[in-house]
C-alpha cells in the first residue's frame, strides 16, 4: 500500500455487456458473493480514498446510477451518452473535473476481484517512477480476448487488443488489465489524439500507452501479484469463475480468522456475512446478506441463512432461514423454515419440519415437530405439541396469537387467531381453540370420543365370494 494521494478514480461502467446475453440486467449489476460487480469495484476504489470517485454510466444509466447512489452516495455518476470506447469514457469523466491534477486511477467496472491493496501498490509504483502511465498487467495461462502488453527491451511499448493482434502478438501471455494509474495532465494531453482505427472502431484507452511511449514519457508496466485479481468478467462463464474465486478468498479469510469452514467447495458466503472465531460452518451451506454466526454456533450441513443472526452456541441443521434471529444456544432443524421476523430466545427449539413466521419463541420454549407458527408470541418454557398449527389467516387478514409462559399446547391443536393461551394453561390434543384459554386452565375443543360396540361385525361390507378375502 501507499499513501500517495489519488485525485480521482474513474470506474468504467457504461458498456452494455453484450457478451453476458442478459438484456434485463446491465453487466455491472450482476452479483457475486451477494454484491453487484459495481459494488465490489466501488468498494475497492473507495479504499484509495480518492478526492473524486467518478463512475462512467451509459447503458441503463438510470438503474446503474440509482444502484450507485445506494452503494456509495458520494460517488459521482458521469454519463457517457454513446459508448465509443474506453478512451472516450475516460475523456467524458475527466471533462467533469477540468482542474484536476495528480494521479488518476482507472478501473473497469467488470473486475470484481481487484483489491484496494493491489491498486495501492500500483499507485505507489506510479509515484515512485513519476510515470505518465503505469499499467497493471497480468500473466495469464490463457490470455485469449485480452489486450496484450508488447514490451521492447523490457519496457512497455504498446497494448494491442486481441482482435487487432497478429499471431506473434497473440503468443504474448502478459495482458492489459484495464487498470491504470495516469498523470492527469499527461492523460488529458493524450486522449484527444486517440484514433478509432481498430477492429471495433472505438477510442481505446489502451492506446494511451503507445502515445505516451512515443512522446518519450515514462510508461510502466506493473505485474499484478495475483493475476486472478485482474480477471475481467465479460460473460456468465467468467462471472461464475469469478464468483468461485471470490468464494475461495472469502472463506480462506474466515478460516484464517478462526472460523471452521469444513468444506469450502460446497460453501458460499457473501462478502458482508460476519462469522466469529470458533463458529463452525458444515458442508453445503449458503450464508447470504448480512447474516452473522457467533462463536460456538454451528450451521449446517445444508443450511441457507439470509440476513439471519445465529447467536453463540446455537445450532441450525438442514434449514432455510430468512431474516430470522436464533438466540444463544437455540436449536433449529433438521428441515425447518424460519421466515422474516422469526425470533428464537435463548435455548429455544424449533425442531423438524416446522415453519415460523413473524413470531417470537421465548427462552426455553420448544416447537419440536411438524408445526406452523405465524404472527404468534410464545412466552418462556412453553411446549408446542407436534402438528400444532397457528391458524393466523382468515382469508383476508392475519391475526395474532399470544401464548404465555409454561404453556403445554397438546399435539394437533389448531389455534384459531386472534386467540390467547394464558400462563401455565394446557390445551387438549386435537383441539380447535377458538376462544381464549385463561391462565392455568385446560382448553378442550373437540367432540368426545364414543365407541360403538360390535359395529365392525355388523357393518363391515361382506366380500363377494369370487374376490377372496384379501384386498
Ligand atoms: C478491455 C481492454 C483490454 C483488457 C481488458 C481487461 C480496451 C480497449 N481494452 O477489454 O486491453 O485486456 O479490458 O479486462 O480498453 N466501457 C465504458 N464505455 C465504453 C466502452 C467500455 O464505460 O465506451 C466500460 C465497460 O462497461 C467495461 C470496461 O469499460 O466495464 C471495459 O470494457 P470492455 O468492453 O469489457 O473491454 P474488454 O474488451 O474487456
Ligand atoms: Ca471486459
Amino acid at each position: 500500500m501507499t499513501d500517495a494521494p489519488v485525485a480521482a478514480v474513474v470506474v468504467l461502467a457504461a458498456g452494455e455487456g453484450t457478451r453476458m446475453r442478459s438484456p434485463g440486467t446491465p453487466k455491472v449489476l450482476h452479483e457475486l458473493a451477494g454484491l453487484s460487480m459495481l459494488g465490489h469495484v466501488v468498494r475497492t476504489a473507495r479504499g484509495l480514498s480518492p478526492q473524486h470517485l467518478l463512475v462512467v454510466v451509459g447503458h441503463e444509466r438510470e438503474r446503474v446510477t440509482a444502484h450507485l447512489t445506494q452503494l456509495d452516495p458520494d460517488a459521482e455518476a458521469v454519463v457517457q451518452d454513446e459508448q465509443r470506447g474506453t478512451g472516450h469514457a475516460v475523456q467524458v469523466a475527466l471533462d467533469t473535473v477540468p482542474d484536476l491534477e495528480g494521479t488518476v486511477v482507472v478501473v473497469p467496472g467488470d473486475a470484481p476481484l481487484l483489491t484496494s491493496e493491489t491498486l495501492g501498490e500500483l499507485v505507489g509504483a506510479h509515484a515512485l517512477r513519476r510515470a505518465a502511465t503505469t499499467l497493471l498487467t497480468a500473466e495469464l495461462a490463457d490470455p485469449t480476448g485480452y489486450g496484450r502488453v508488447v514490451r521492447e527491451g523490457g519496457a512497455v511499448r504498446a497494448v494491442v487488443e486481441h482482435r487487432d493482434a497478429d499471431d506473434a502478438v497473440r503468443q504474448i501471455t502478459e495482458v492489459a488489465t484495464s487498470v491504470y494509474a495516469f498523470d492527469a495532465a499527461a492523460l488529458r494531453e493524450a486522449l484527444p489524439q486517440l484514433q478509432p482505427d481498430n477492429a471495433q472502431g472505438e477510442w481505446y484507452l489502451t492506446d494511451v500507452v503507445g502515445l505516451h511511449r512515443a512522446a518519450g514519457r515514462t510508461v510502466g508496466g506493473q505485474p499484478a501479484g495475483d493475476p486472478d485479481e485482474t480477471m475481467g468478467v465479460n460473460d456468465r462463464v467468467q462471472l461464475s469463475a469469478a464468483a468461485r474465486s471470490l468464494r475461495d478468498r472469502i472463506i480462506a479469510g474466515h478460516q484464517r480468522a478462526g472460523v471452521g469452514v469444513l468444506d469450502p467447495l460446497t460453501t458460499w458466503i457473501d462478502v458482508d456475512v460476519q462469522l466469529e472465531a470458533d463458529a463452525t460452518v458444515h458442508p453445503g451451506c449458503q450464508l447470504h446478506g448480512r447474516s452473522t454466526v457467533a462463536a460456538g454456533a454451528e450451521v449446517g450441513p445444508e443450511t441457507t441463512l439470509r440476513d439471519t443472526e445465529v447467536a453463540a452456541g446455537a445450532r441450525v441443521v438442514r434449514s432455510h432461514c430468512l431474516g430470522a434471529v436464533v438466540g444463544p444456544g437455540a436449536q433449529v432443524g433438521p428441515y425447518s423454515y424460519l421466515r422474516p421476523g422469526a425470533r428464537l430466545g435463548e435455548g429455544a427449539k424449533v425442531g423438524a419440519f416446522v415453519e415460523v413466521k413473524a413470531s417470537t419463541i421465548g427462552a426455553g420454549s420448544k416447537v419440536p415437530h411438524l408445526s406452523y407458527v405465524g404472527d404468534a408470541t410464545i412466552g418462556e418454557r412453553s411446549n408446542i405439541g407436534a402438528a400444532t398449527v397457528v391458524v393466523n389467516y382468515d382469508g383476508r387478514d392475519k391475526h395474532a396469537t399470544q401464548i404465555g409462559d409454561d404453556v403445554r399446547i397438546g399435539s394437533d391443536t389448531m389455534l384459531v387467531a386472534p386467540v390467547s393461551v394464558g400462563d401455565g394453561a394446557y390445551t387438549a390434543a386435537g383441539s380447535v381453540i377458538t376462544d381464549d384459554v385463561p391462565a392455568g386452565a385446560l382448553g378442550v375443543g373437540r367432540a368426545r370420543q364414543r365407541n360403538i360396540d360390535g359395529w365392525v361385525a355388523r357393518r363391515r361390507p361382506v366380500p363377494r365370494t369370487d374376490e377372496g378375502t384379501t384386498s
